[in-house]
């Protein structure tokens, strides 16, 4: 039998990634959003392009969840998108609402499902998936890590001038401002980047990756970047599908490792058929320690004011 996956929220995010999933026939797909006719209206629309991308998926449409039981994943996308001037911090209050709603009604109806957290600020919203769901923590898991090392790929490949498919790159810590992309742990064809760009190039590249959120969301005025979320959301999708065991940088509720516990916070994690199968340790130098505690407190202060702790 197909595996099922429900995204709830078909705003961009939502919908592109119901797209890769219906285009690929991984997987059978619900899109559930609250506004009357989006999910349906997008989802019929997917279901009328599968014959043309040789898909077998099927693709539903609702405003209720009662059509999401028995799934396999749940991918929670819905909320508010940042706008200019905004922090993904911003949208704390209105997000948490809609993200515990969303994960008290669907958790119910899926209790074996493994939860995928989208919505900003993600590694808090994770948290509160946790919370909402009463879930054992491998099975809820946060998307951040893979976009923004996606982004640190993309920078470096220009910058050298390579595919960014030969460059391997690694961001740990909260998906947001104080994020730690990890040059020593960034690799193009398996040569560490300090040994190929200046400290200055790689500050720069550095800085530009923290802020490649807010760079799209400057350009587009109306909203948040899409297509590379929907894209490193659905390598966790299939990496959890296929049971294909892959080490990506998601956020992981932390208890002992890295010397931090309690809180959610981007990591590489081993992501299979039953969700984060194992958390990997790095060994950090002191700089590095440092601006992965000061990314994790962040992400504290923020589970502390919803009282998530
Ligand atoms: C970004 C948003 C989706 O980083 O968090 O583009």
């Amino acid at each position: 039998m197909k595996k099922k996956v429900t995204v709830v929220g078909a705003g961009n995010v939502g919908s592109s990634l119901a797209q890769m999933i219906a285009q690929d026939g991984s997987a059978d797909v619900v899109l559930c959003d609250i506004t009357e006719g989006i999910p349906q209206g997008k989802a019929l629309d997917l279901s009328e392009a599968c014959p043309l991308w040789g898909s077998s998926s099927s693709v539903i449409g609702a405003n209720d969840y009662a059509p999401t039981a028995d799934s396999d994943i749940i991918v929670v996308t819905a909320g508010l998108a940042r706008k200019p001037g905004m922090s993904r911090d911003d949208l704390l209050q209105a997000n948490a609402k809609v993200v515990s709603d969303v994960v008290t009604k669907t958790s119910k109806l899926s209790p074996k499902s493994i939860i995928i957290t989208v919505t900003n600020p993600m590694d808090i919203m994770a948290q509160l998936s946790l919370k909402s769901s009463g879930f054992d923590s491998c099975r809820v898991v946060g998307m951040g890590g893979i976009l923004d090392s996606a982004r640190f790929r993309t920078f470096v490949a220009w910058e050298l001038g390579v595919s960014p498919q030969d460059v391997e790159a690694l961001v740990l810590g909260g998906h947001g401002d104080l994020m730690v992309p990890m040059p020593r742990f960034t690799t193009v064809k398996g040569v560490s980047l300090p040994l190929l760009l200046s400290a200055e190039r790689i500050d720069a590249l550095v800085r530009r990756t923290r802020s490649g959120g807010a760079e799209v969301v400057s350009l587009l005025k109306t909203g948040s970047a899409y297509y590379a979320p929907a894209a490193a959301t659905y390598q966790m999708v299939r990496s959890i599908i296929y049971d294909e065991k892959r080490i990506l940088p998601c956020a992981a509720y932390l208890n002992g490792e890295y010397g931090t516990r309690g809180v959610y916070t981007g990591v590489p994690v081993l992501l299979g058929g039953s969700g984060i199968e194992k958390i990997i340790e790095l060994s950090l130098n002191e700089q590095e320690e440092k601006d992965f505690a000061n990314s994790v407190e962040a992400v504290r202060s923020l589970v502390e004011q919803l009282k998530l702790s």
